[in-house]
């Protein structure tokens, strides 16, 4: 006789477990660069994902992490589209797992030229790089690279959890254009849009 036995925890649980996990572990062995003890949530990735703007042009997340904010900008943009940077081969490995259409590049936010495909403007960054627990040389090395690659009429989307204060971004002469509080999110979070000024 066939005995059916109910699935303890659906599977999409046990992935979103399982990326917790992945997540705290890094952030455990480098927590200044992973800025962050657990994955964005899903509200605030999906809140990142609608100050994208209009058109075709190339998207480049840094920072992906486990995918949380990947997966809401692959509700928006095709995955040729996208761009994806992380700097951990763990994450770079789970990232791929999830999203085998995608173009994850293993690399530094600091070395960003490095990577971008040659007369393919870039219409956004999508950041969430814990810009203000990085270094101070690297946070202005990466700063940089953004303001470079977004020269071209660009914007840079960047969640912070710190609700007060300037971004390095306007600090380096951005402009913000479009602000958001997302209070939906562990800890609650801020996400802004910049043009270069
Ligand atoms: C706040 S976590 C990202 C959270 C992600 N949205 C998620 O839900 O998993 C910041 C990420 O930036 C990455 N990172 C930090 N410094 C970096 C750098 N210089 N270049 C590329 N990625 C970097 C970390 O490895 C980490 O995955």
């Amino acid at each position: 006789m066939d005995v059916m036995l109910p699935r303890l925890r659906p599977a999409p649980l046990l992935d979103r477990f399982g990326r917790v996990e992945a997540f705290v572990g890094q952030w455990a062995r480098e927590p200044r660069s992973v800025g962050a003890v657990c994955p964005s949530g899903a509200h605030l990735a999906r809140r990142m994902a609608a100050m994208l703007p209009p058109g075709d042009g190339l998207v480049v997340e840094l920072g992906a992490g486990t995918g949380a904010v990947t997966g809401a900008l692959l509700a928006c943009v095709p995955p040729e589209r996208l761009l994806v940077l992380e700097r951990l081969p763990a994450f770079c490995h789970l990232l791929r797992s999830r999203f085998p259409d995608l173009n994850v590049i293993r690399g530094d936010a600091a070395r960003l030229a490095d990577y971008l495909p040659a007369n393919r403007p870039v219409a956004a960054i999508v950041s969430s790089l814990p810009l203000l627990s990085l270094p101070a040389p690297l946070q202005t090395a990466i700063v940089q690279q953004m303001r470079a690659a977004t020269a071209h009429e660009g914007c840079i989307i960047q969640f912070t959890y710190a609700l007060w204060g300037r971004s390095p971004l306007s600090r380096a002469g951005c402009r913000c254009e479009k602000r958001d509080l997302v209070l939906c999110n562990l800890p609650p979070a801020k996400v802004e849009r910049f043009r270069n000024a």
